[in-house]
C-alpha cells in the first residue's frame, strides 16, 4: 500500500476520481474489515475534511457504530431512526441538505448540518451504512451519490 495518500485539489469530482483507486488499492491488500473501513474513513477525511464520516454496522437488528472519523457520536441506531436508520429501512441513499428539517433525525451534535447516507449491502441485505456529516447546509448531490456509490461498491467487495 501507499505510504501517502495522494490529495487531489479541484472539483469534486476530480478529488473522487484521484481518491476511488487509491482507496481500492488500499483495501486489496487487506482482509481485515474493521481496518479496510477505517482507512476509507480516513482517507475521506483527508480529501473531503467533512465534519464525520463514519460505517455504522448491522448488528442484532440495530445499527452500532463502528470506524469512523470525527467527534464522539451515537453508538447505537434503531431501524427506521433518524437519516442512517432511514436508510438502512429503506436500502435507499439518503441526501439531506438541512438535517433540521428531516423528521426524526439523531443530533450526534449540533454543528452537523447536512447529511448523506449510503446503504453497503451484501446478499440483497444492508449491512451497514456509510454516514457523512457536514457542518455547512447542502453539502451534498448527486454527484456525491454516485461516487460514494463507487466506494460503497468496494466495501461491498470485502465485508
Ligand atoms: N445524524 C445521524 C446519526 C448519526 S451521527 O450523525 C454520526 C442520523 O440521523 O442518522
Amino acid at each position: 500500500m501507499a505510504e501517502e495518500l495522494s490529495l487531489q485539489q479541484g472539483n469534486k469530482a476530480e478529488q473522487y476520481q484521484s481518491l476511488i483507486p487509491q482507496i481500492q488499492a488500499i483495501v486489496a491488500d487487506e482482509s481485515d474489515v474493521i481496518a479496510n473501513l477505517a482507512n476509507i474513513c480516513a482517507a475521506l477525511k483527508q480529501q473531503f475534511n467533512w465534519f464525520w464520516i463514519g460505517f455504522y454496522l448491522v448488528k442484532d437488528n440495530e445499527l452500532v457504530l463502528g470506524p469512523f472519523q470525527g467527534p464522539i457520536a451515537c453508538t447505537r441506531i434503531a431501524k427506521g431512526r433518524g437519516v442512517c436508520g432511514t436508510a438502512w429501512q429503506q436500502q435507499n441513499v439518503m441526501i439531506v441538505p438541512d438535517v433540521e428539517q428531516f423528521p426524526g433525525h439523531i443530533a450526534c451534535s449540533s454543528d452537523s448540518k447536512s447529511e448523506i447516507v449510503l446503504p453497503v449491502m451484501k446478499q440483497n441485505k444492508c449491512v451497514a451504512v456509510l454516514d457523512i456529516d457536514s457542518d455547512t447546509l447542502d453539502s451534498f448531490d448527486e454527484v456525491d451519490a454516485e461516487y460514494l456509490k463507487q466506494i460503497v461498491a468496494i466495501v461491498e467487495h470485502f465485508i
